[in-house]
Protein backbone atom coordinates (compact mmCIF):
# COMPACT_ATOMS: atom_id res chain seq x y z
CA UNK A 1 0.00 0.00 0.00
CA UNK A 2 1.36 3.35 -1.20
CA UNK A 3 1.56 6.14 1.82
CA UNK A 4 -0.31 9.35 2.07
CA UNK A 5 3.49 10.24 1.94
CA UNK A 6 4.72 8.34 -0.79
CA UNK A 7 1.93 9.62 -3.13
CA UNK A 8 2.61 13.00 -2.78
CA UNK A 9 6.44 12.31 -3.21
CA UNK A 10 5.15 10.50 -6.55
CA UNK A 11 3.36 14.02 -7.42
CA UNK A 12 6.53 16.07 -6.76
CA UNK A 13 5.16 17.67 -3.65
CA UNK A 14 7.52 17.51 -0.06
CA UNK A 15 5.32 15.25 2.58
CA UNK A 16 6.22 17.38 5.27
CA UNK A 17 4.74 20.69 4.37
CA UNK A 18 1.58 19.14 2.92
CA UNK A 19 -1.44 22.19 4.24
CA UNK A 20 -3.14 20.36 7.17
CA UNK A 21 -6.02 21.88 6.48
CA UNK A 22 -7.53 23.39 2.92
CA UNK A 23 -10.25 25.67 2.53
CA UNK A 24 -11.66 25.88 -0.83
CA UNK A 25 -14.54 28.56 -2.60
CA UNK A 26 -15.62 25.85 -5.25
CA UNK A 27 -16.99 28.68 -7.59
CA UNK A 28 -18.11 29.07 -11.65
CA UNK A 29 -20.52 25.99 -11.65
CA UNK A 30 -22.65 28.89 -13.45
CA UNK A 31 -20.28 29.86 -15.94
CA UNK A 32 -19.38 26.27 -16.78
CA UNK A 33 -22.69 25.92 -17.61
CA UNK A 34 -23.54 28.88 -19.42
CA UNK A 35 -20.72 28.04 -21.40
CA UNK A 36 -21.77 24.99 -22.89
CA UNK A 37 -25.81 26.23 -23.23
CA UNK A 38 -26.66 24.16 -20.12
CA UNK A 39 -28.82 24.57 -17.04
CA UNK A 40 -26.96 26.20 -13.91
CA UNK A 41 -27.83 23.16 -11.91
CA UNK A 42 -25.69 20.38 -14.72
CA UNK A 43 -23.07 22.97 -13.32
CA UNK A 44 -23.49 22.52 -10.01
CA UNK A 45 -23.59 18.26 -10.75
CA UNK A 46 -20.27 18.60 -12.90
CA UNK A 47 -19.14 20.00 -9.81
CA UNK A 48 -19.95 17.77 -8.09
CA UNK A 49 -17.51 15.83 -9.67
CA UNK A 50 -14.82 17.69 -8.90
CA UNK A 51 -15.61 17.80 -5.20
CA UNK A 52 -15.45 13.36 -5.36
CA UNK A 53 -12.13 14.18 -7.11
CA UNK A 54 -10.31 16.73 -4.54
CA UNK A 55 -11.76 15.03 -1.50
CA UNK A 56 -10.07 11.49 -3.17
CA UNK A 57 -6.75 13.40 -4.02
CA UNK A 58 -6.77 15.48 -0.20
CA UNK A 59 -6.47 12.25 1.40
CA UNK A 60 -4.09 10.49 -0.82
CA UNK A 61 -1.21 13.32 -0.04
CA UNK A 62 -2.26 13.17 3.66
CA UNK A 63 -4.40 16.60 4.04
CA UNK A 64 -5.73 16.88 7.60
CA UNK A 65 -8.96 18.75 6.95
CA UNK A 66 -10.79 19.75 3.78
CA UNK A 67 -12.93 22.41 3.96
CA UNK A 68 -15.58 22.85 0.68
CA UNK A 69 -18.04 26.26 0.39
CA UNK A 70 -20.64 24.67 -0.57
CA UNK A 71 -23.87 26.86 -0.27
CA UNK A 72 -23.45 30.29 1.48
CA UNK A 73 -26.13 32.29 3.21
CA UNK A 74 -26.68 34.42 0.66
CA UNK A 75 -27.01 31.73 -1.93
CA UNK A 76 -30.83 31.73 -0.40
CA UNK A 77 -31.56 34.52 -3.03
CA UNK A 78 -30.58 32.75 -6.69
CA UNK A 79 -33.41 31.43 -8.33
CA UNK A 80 -35.68 29.15 -6.46
CA UNK A 81 -35.48 26.38 -9.13
CA UNK A 82 -31.13 26.05 -8.79
CA UNK A 83 -31.38 26.45 -4.54
CA UNK A 84 -33.87 23.49 -4.63
CA UNK A 85 -31.35 21.60 -6.95
CA UNK A 86 -28.57 22.18 -4.87
CA UNK A 87 -30.45 21.25 -1.86
CA UNK A 88 -31.25 17.54 -3.79
CA UNK A 89 -27.80 17.35 -4.65
CA UNK A 90 -26.19 17.76 -1.56
CA UNK A 91 -28.83 15.41 0.40
CA UNK A 92 -28.66 12.75 -2.57
CA UNK A 93 -24.42 13.23 -2.24
CA UNK A 94 -24.96 12.70 1.44
CA UNK A 95 -26.77 9.61 0.53
CA UNK A 96 -24.60 8.47 -1.96
CA UNK A 97 -20.83 9.05 -0.48
CA UNK A 98 -21.11 7.24 3.00
CA UNK A 99 -20.04 4.34 1.78
CA UNK A 100 -16.84 6.07 0.11
CA UNK A 101 -16.39 8.23 2.92
CA UNK A 102 -16.43 5.07 5.25
CA UNK A 103 -14.54 3.04 3.20
CA UNK A 104 -11.39 6.62 2.82
CA UNK A 105 -11.73 6.86 6.54
CA UNK A 106 -13.41 10.66 6.19
CA UNK A 107 -15.07 12.06 8.71
CA UNK A 108 -17.75 14.60 7.48
CA UNK A 109 -18.85 17.38 9.71
CA UNK A 110 -21.01 20.34 8.46
CA UNK A 111 -20.71 24.31 9.56
CA UNK A 112 -23.27 26.76 9.26
CA UNK A 113 -26.97 27.10 9.98
CA UNK A 114 -28.38 23.71 9.75
CA UNK A 115 -31.78 23.98 11.21
CA UNK A 116 -32.58 26.37 8.49
CA UNK A 117 -31.94 23.61 6.00
CA UNK A 118 -35.08 21.56 4.04
CA UNK A 119 -35.34 18.36 6.49
CA UNK A 120 -34.12 15.95 4.52
CA UNK A 121 -30.80 17.53 3.95
CA UNK A 122 -31.00 17.44 7.41
CA UNK A 123 -31.41 14.06 8.14
CA UNK A 124 -29.21 12.44 5.25
CA UNK A 125 -26.25 15.04 6.71
CA UNK A 126 -26.81 14.54 10.33
CA UNK A 127 -26.87 10.05 9.04
CA UNK A 128 -23.78 10.86 7.86
CA UNK A 129 -21.87 12.78 10.48
CA UNK A 130 -23.16 10.07 13.19
CA UNK A 131 -21.67 7.29 10.84
CA UNK A 132 -18.34 8.88 9.88
CA UNK A 133 -18.08 9.93 13.74
CA UNK A 134 -14.83 8.06 14.46
CA UNK A 135 -12.80 8.19 11.10
CA UNK A 136 -9.74 10.19 11.24
CA UNK A 137 -7.96 10.22 8.19
CA UNK A 138 -9.49 13.23 6.90
CA UNK A 139 -12.23 15.71 8.17
CA UNK A 140 -14.52 16.76 5.30
CA UNK A 141 -15.65 20.15 6.24
CA UNK A 142 -19.37 21.28 4.14
CA UNK A 143 -20.18 24.98 4.52
CA UNK A 144 -23.54 24.55 4.52
CA UNK A 145 -26.28 27.84 4.89
CA UNK A 146 -22.82 29.15 5.89
CA UNK A 147 -22.09 32.74 6.51
CA UNK A 148 -18.79 34.40 7.62
CA UNK A 149 -20.42 36.79 9.43
CA UNK A 150 -23.31 35.15 11.09
CA UNK A 151 -20.51 32.68 11.94
CA UNK A 152 -18.96 35.43 14.43
CA UNK A 153 -22.53 36.58 15.26
CA UNK A 154 -23.61 33.20 16.34
CA UNK A 155 -20.00 33.09 18.46
CA UNK A 156 -20.97 36.53 20.16
CA UNK A 157 -24.30 35.60 20.86
CA UNK A 158 -22.54 32.10 22.83
CA UNK A 159 -20.21 33.73 24.53
CA UNK A 160 -22.56 37.27 25.80
CA UNK A 161 -24.38 34.19 26.93
CA UNK A 162 -21.66 32.75 29.11
CA UNK A 163 -20.69 36.00 30.40
CA UNK A 164 -24.84 36.73 31.48
CA UNK A 165 -24.71 33.21 33.39
CA UNK A 166 -22.08 34.70 35.08
CA UNK A 167 -19.90 31.79 33.85
CA UNK A 168 -17.37 34.16 31.73
CA UNK A 169 -15.79 37.56 32.92
CA UNK A 170 -15.80 39.99 29.89
CA UNK A 171 -11.99 40.72 30.37
CA UNK A 172 -11.39 36.97 29.70
CA UNK A 173 -12.56 36.92 26.03
CA UNK A 174 -9.27 36.62 24.20
CA UNK A 175 -8.67 34.89 20.50
CA UNK A 176 -8.55 31.34 22.31
CA UNK A 177 -12.35 31.86 23.86
CA UNK A 178 -13.77 33.46 19.96
CA UNK A 179 -11.87 30.46 18.03
CA UNK A 180 -13.95 28.08 20.72
CA UNK A 181 -16.96 29.50 19.92
CA UNK A 182 -16.98 29.14 16.16
CA UNK A 183 -18.51 26.34 14.19
CA UNK A 184 -15.75 24.30 13.92
CA UNK A 185 -13.44 25.00 16.66
CA UNK A 186 -11.73 21.22 16.12
CA UNK A 187 -10.26 22.20 12.83
CA UNK A 188 -6.97 24.12 12.77
CA UNK A 189 -6.95 27.55 10.96
CA UNK A 190 -6.59 26.36 7.10
CA UNK A 191 -3.34 26.85 6.18
CA UNK A 192 -4.40 27.66 1.92
CA UNK A 193 -7.68 29.11 0.61
CA UNK A 194 -8.12 28.08 -2.94
CA UNK A 195 -10.76 29.90 -5.37
CA UNK A 196 -11.69 28.85 -8.37
CA UNK A 197 -12.64 30.83 -11.60
CA UNK A 198 -11.08 34.08 -10.71
CA UNK A 199 -12.33 36.25 -8.37
CA UNK A 200 -9.97 38.24 -5.70
CA UNK A 201 -12.58 37.98 -2.54
CA UNK A 202 -12.95 35.91 0.09
CA UNK A 203 -17.09 36.26 -0.27
CA UNK A 204 -18.23 36.10 3.31
CA UNK A 205 -15.88 32.64 3.84
CA UNK A 206 -14.10 32.00 7.63
CA UNK A 207 -13.70 35.78 8.12
CA UNK A 208 -12.30 34.60 11.35
CA UNK A 209 -9.74 31.45 10.41
CA UNK A 210 -8.07 33.15 7.49
CA UNK A 211 -6.32 35.56 8.97
CA UNK A 212 -3.15 34.22 7.98
CA UNK A 213 -4.36 31.78 5.39
CA UNK A 214 -2.37 31.82 1.96
CA UNK A 215 -4.36 32.00 -0.85
CA UNK A 216 -4.75 30.73 -4.10
CA UNK A 217 -6.52 31.89 -7.35
CA UNK A 218 -6.94 30.06 -10.36
CA UNK A 219 -8.46 31.12 -13.67
CA UNK A 220 -10.26 27.49 -14.25
CA UNK A 221 -14.01 26.96 -13.34
CA UNK A 222 -14.61 24.57 -10.62
CA UNK A 223 -15.76 21.79 -12.76
CA UNK A 224 -12.57 21.93 -14.70
CA UNK A 225 -10.69 21.66 -11.63
CA UNK A 226 -8.17 18.32 -11.66
CA UNK A 227 -6.19 16.37 -9.82
CA UNK A 228 -3.40 18.20 -11.37
CA UNK A 229 -4.65 21.30 -10.33
CA UNK A 230 -5.14 20.66 -6.51
CA UNK A 231 -1.24 19.19 -6.60
CA UNK A 232 -0.41 23.02 -8.51
CA UNK A 233 -1.77 24.97 -5.85
CA UNK A 234 -0.08 22.62 -3.31
CA UNK A 235 3.12 23.32 -4.68
CA UNK A 236 2.43 26.65 -4.87
CA UNK A 237 1.87 26.33 -1.14
CA UNK A 238 4.96 25.20 -0.66
CA UNK A 239 7.18 27.80 -2.35
CA UNK A 240 6.25 30.16 0.02
CA UNK A 241 7.48 31.60 3.10
CA UNK A 242 4.77 32.24 5.91
CA UNK A 243 5.85 35.00 8.15
CA UNK A 244 2.53 35.31 10.97
CA UNK A 245 4.02 38.95 11.04
CA UNK A 246 7.95 38.38 11.45
CA UNK A 247 10.22 39.39 9.36
CA UNK A 248 11.54 36.80 6.53
CA UNK A 249 14.66 36.37 8.65
CA UNK A 250 13.11 35.37 11.74
CA UNK A 251 10.93 32.72 10.14
C1 LIG B 1 -20.52 28.44 -7.03
O1 LIG B 1 -20.59 28.54 -8.44
C2 LIG B 1 -20.99 27.16 -6.54
C3 LIG B 1 -22.03 26.95 -5.66
C4 LIG B 1 -22.78 28.06 -5.06
C5 LIG B 1 -22.48 25.61 -5.28
C6 LIG B 1 -21.41 24.61 -4.96
C7 LIG B 1 -22.00 23.26 -5.06
C8 LIG B 1 -21.39 22.20 -5.62
C9 LIG B 1 -20.00 22.20 -6.11
C10 LIG B 1 -22.12 20.92 -5.81
C11 LIG B 1 -22.51 20.14 -4.62
C12 LIG B 1 -21.43 19.85 -3.70
C13 LIG B 1 -21.48 18.85 -2.80
C14 LIG B 1 -20.42 18.76 -1.78
C15 LIG B 1 -22.52 17.84 -2.82
P1 LIG B 1 -21.55 29.63 -9.06
O2 LIG B 1 -22.88 29.02 -9.29
O3 LIG B 1 -21.57 30.86 -8.20
O4 LIG B 1 -20.83 29.93 -10.42
P2 LIG B 1 -20.89 31.29 -11.27
O5 LIG B 1 -20.24 32.36 -10.44
O6 LIG B 1 -20.11 30.96 -12.50
O7 LIG B 1 -22.33 31.58 -11.56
Amino acid sequence: MTTPAEKAIAAGLDPNRIPKHIAIIMDGNGRWAKERGLSRLAGHIQGYSTVRTVVEAAVDFGVQALTLYTFSSENWNRPKEEVEGIMRLIAEAARKELDDLMKQGVRLIVSGRLSELPEDVQDSLACDMERTRQNSVMTLNLAVNYGGRREIVDAVQNIAALVAKGELAPEDIDDKVIAENLYTPQLPDPDMLIRTAGELRVSNFLLWQIAYTEIWVTQDLWPDFTRDDFIRAISDYQKRIRKFGKTADQV
